[in-house]
């Protein structure tokens, strides 16, 4: 049994069962290099403040760094019958330093409380920094490659899943770029609102003093590789908020919903583009899988996943939203369970990014078939409207107009190029069929619209 943090009031040892149920070693560990570094500014702070001498301080931090170096090699070994991470470094610590008492001085005005809340905070703010700038911008990247390929593309748009207006392939695919631009800004909002913070104790505030928290914070996170100088670290304004708020994580699982939701929505687009029946694209082999039973399939699992994906990242929102609405002020155990949501929305959203981006890299177009497609009439129909309004038409009669045009084509089996110039005529005086058969032009349809920024 791993030694605990507490146990002073305690006659008995606790359940093993309660151990196994209460522990988080097993997902908290992720944790371990943002705890030690809030213990190597704790240990500043206790000197400065008198707490500890020199000397004691010195040694705390030289074995502090050597567990900080050994966390980044991946040497640490965690001891998974600790509670959790915060004890498992304070045993850490006590193992390496010869003086046991040294080892007690060091949880002087301090609690897992604001601990855990301090690491977590790195935490998201470093992974919203790997996020931002490299999984986010590779995708982005991709998508640019892909745009930059099949700019000019013309392509069928659909609303409710039906043929509607000639749309270039170009805009379609920039949808998703702007949809991950403007998760990169939540991100980045999110992240420069994250206070992190020091000093609640486990609830009431500690003996050191705002003045004295405020002038350890300066510049105390640039001595550490992973963190940005551009980070901040401030005393608490009320120690109560800083242990019970875990706003900050609800936003963050809220942000990476948002982006699975918006990389799902590409999968099913792509999905469906890959179906024999519309024959849009061809995805690379690399990022297909096969069929035990069925020789011929190639299916689009990696898609299928990102699809289903998007359900687990609501769920984990939904997880953390629900453990939260019921709890009283201020730390609760409950609020435990906030990681593993966390951790995972975030895993799953990194390697989503990374694998659509290979996807999105490797992706071909059938021009051909989607120059097909354009061919249907109907994808002009409001072209043909618009001409008429453009002979004074009053808009909702050209627009029927057109509608008893098209019903004649599908009941007559038709096409309306093909109808003769007095055919036409009895819809309309003013359509003029030299006229109309120029406006069936994918090409001519989309210059037409003049309200996009080109
Ligand atoms: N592992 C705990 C957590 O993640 C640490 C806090 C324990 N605090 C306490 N007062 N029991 O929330």
């Amino acid at each position: 049994m791993a030694k605990k943090l507490w146990g002073g009031r305690f006659d008995k040892e606790t359940d093993p069962l309660v151990e196994k149920f209460t522990r988080s070693i097993q997902f908290d560990s992720k944790l371990a290099l943002y705890d030690v570094i809030g213990s190597i500014i704790h240990v500043k702070i206790l000197a400065k403040t008198s707490n500890l001498t020199k000397v004691e301080a010195d040694t705390l931090i030289k074995a502090l760094n050597t567990i900080y170096k050994e966390i980044r090699e991946g040497k640490l070994a965690f001891d998974v019958n600790c509670e959790d991470i915060h004890t498992n470094i304070q045993n850490e610590l006590e193992k390496r330093l010869n003086d046991g008492n040294l080892v007690l001085k060091l949880h002087m005005a301090r609690s897992r409380n604001d601990q855990v809340v301090f690491a977590t905070k790195l935490y998201c703010k470093k992974m919203i920094e790997i996020l931002c700038k490299h999984d986010i911008e590779e995708f982005i990247s991709s998508l640019d490659s892909l745009l930059a390929q099949n700019k000019d593309v013309i392509m069928p748009g659909y609303t409710h899943m039906q043929h509607a207006q000639p749309v270039l392939l170009g805009d379609y695919l920039g949808t998703y770029k702007l949809m991950l631009l403007r998760d990169k800004e939540r991100f980045i909002y999110i992240a420069d609102n994250l206070k992190i913070t020091m000093g609640a104790g486990a609830l009431a505030g500690t003996p050191i003093s705002y003045k004295e928290y405020s002038e350890a914070a300066e510049n105390v996170f640039k001595e550490f590789e992973e963190l940005s100088q551009a980070w901040k670290l401030s005393p608490t304004e009320n120690s109560l908020d800083s242990v019970s708020d875990r706003d900050f994580i609800i936003e963050i699982v809220s942000a990476l919903s948002i982006v699975a939701m918006h990389l799902s929505r590409l999968s099913e687009d792509l999905i469906i583009w890959s179906t024999k029946e519309f024959d849009f694209i061809e995805i690379d082999e690399a990022f297909c899988t096969g069929s035990s039973l069925m020789p011929q399939k190639k299916n689009p699992d990696v898609l299928e996943l990102v699809r289903g994906y998007a359900g687990r990242l609501n769920g984990n929102l939904i997880s953390v939203l629900t453990m939260m609405k019921g709890l009283p002020l201020t730390y609760n155990r409950d609020m435990q369970l906030d990681k593993e949501p966390l951790f995972n929305s975030f895993e799953i959203v990194s390697l989503e990014l990374k694998v659509l981006a290979g996807l999105i890299k490797t992706l071909k177009f059938n021009k051909p078939k989607i120059e097909e497609c354009l061919k249907d009439e109907s994808l002009y129909a409001t072209d043909l409207v618009y001409y008429l309004v453009d002979k004074k038409v009053p808009f909702k009669q050209a627009h029927t107009i057109i509608g008893e045009l098209i019903k004649y084509s599908i009941s007559s089996g038709k096409k309306i190029k093909d109808m003769s110039g007095v055919k036409l005529k009895e819809f309309s005086e003013f359509l003029n069929k030299e006229d109309i058969i120029k406006l069936f032009d994918p090409k001519k349809s989309v210059e037409s619209k003049l309200s996009i920024k080109r």
